[in-house]
């Protein structure tokens, strides 16, 4: 049992944290979402909770345990979390660990969609930059730290997220590692400041306690 601690490095410090999928309905049996286990985002949050923050998880469908003594939200689609996320803004840090669905059906047919009257093609529109809205929003003092997911030119694209979104910090993650990824209990990922680059690697809880360590011990 995790008990929020009176000191440490985030004592006093609300902590926000997103994780775990996002799911897009099409209709009531259907939806668009992605693999995200919620593991390394919940990682984070029990890691902040040890460091002595005020935590509040905002957290898609997952199937994991949350840990205790955090406030947990859960949402379902990327606007859902949109709304909690704008509700909990004045957070001192917030974690967006959320695999958030870029897109979202168009059209919502509230009754189950019949084959016979299925179109061929679903139209998709484009979800809200969460991260990036707050980028937007210069909340004086805050601090955000977002993931990168990237199968490809890791360090180069994570490194545009950390500019274009006006945070912090990049966790950037590669699919492509053997014992990395969305449902693996193991991570390496690449911590990208404004000015350092460090690795870490190990169990999600590992890299979660490492990477706010490096983050708030450096401040
Ligand atoms: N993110 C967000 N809102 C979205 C999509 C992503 O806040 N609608 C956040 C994620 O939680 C993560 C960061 O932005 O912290 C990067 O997410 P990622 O999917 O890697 O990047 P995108 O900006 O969505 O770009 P792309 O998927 O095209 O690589
Ligand atoms: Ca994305």
């Amino acid at each position: 049992i995790s008990k929020s601690r009176t000191n440490g490095p985030l004592a006093g410090k609300k902590v926000l944290v997103t994780a775990g999928p996002t799911r897009e309905h099409i209709d009531p049996v259907r939806f668009i979402s992605n693999p995200s286990s919620g593991k390394m985002g919940t990682a984070m949050a029990e890691a902040a909770l040890q460091m002595g923050a005020d935590v509040t998880l905002i957290h898609g469908p997952v199937n994991i345990p949350l840990p205790e003594g955090i406030d947990t939200v859960e949402i379902e689609s990327a606007e859902e979390l949109f709304k909690q996320v704008k509700d909990h803004a004045d957070a001192d840090v917030v974690i967006m660990a959320a695999a958030v669905s870029d897109f979202r059906p168009a059209s919502y047919n509230s009754q189950k969609t019949k084959k016979e009257d299925a179109e061929f093609s679903l139209g998709l529109t484009q979800t809200t930059d969460i991260l990036g809205w707050l980028g937007r929003q210069d909340l004086p003092g805050q601090i955000r730290i977002g993931f990168a997911m990237e199968t490809e030119n890791l360090l180069e694209n994570a490194k545009t997220k950390l500019n274009h979104k006006n945070a912090d910090w990049i966790v950037a993650n590669s699919l492509n590692g053997d014992q990395s990824g969305f449902e693996s209990d193991k991570n390496t990922v690449h911590l990208l400041g404004t000015e350092t680059e460090q690795t870490f690697s190990g169990t999600k809880q590992d890299v979660g306690r490492e990477v706010l360590e490096k983050i708030f011990n450096s401040q």
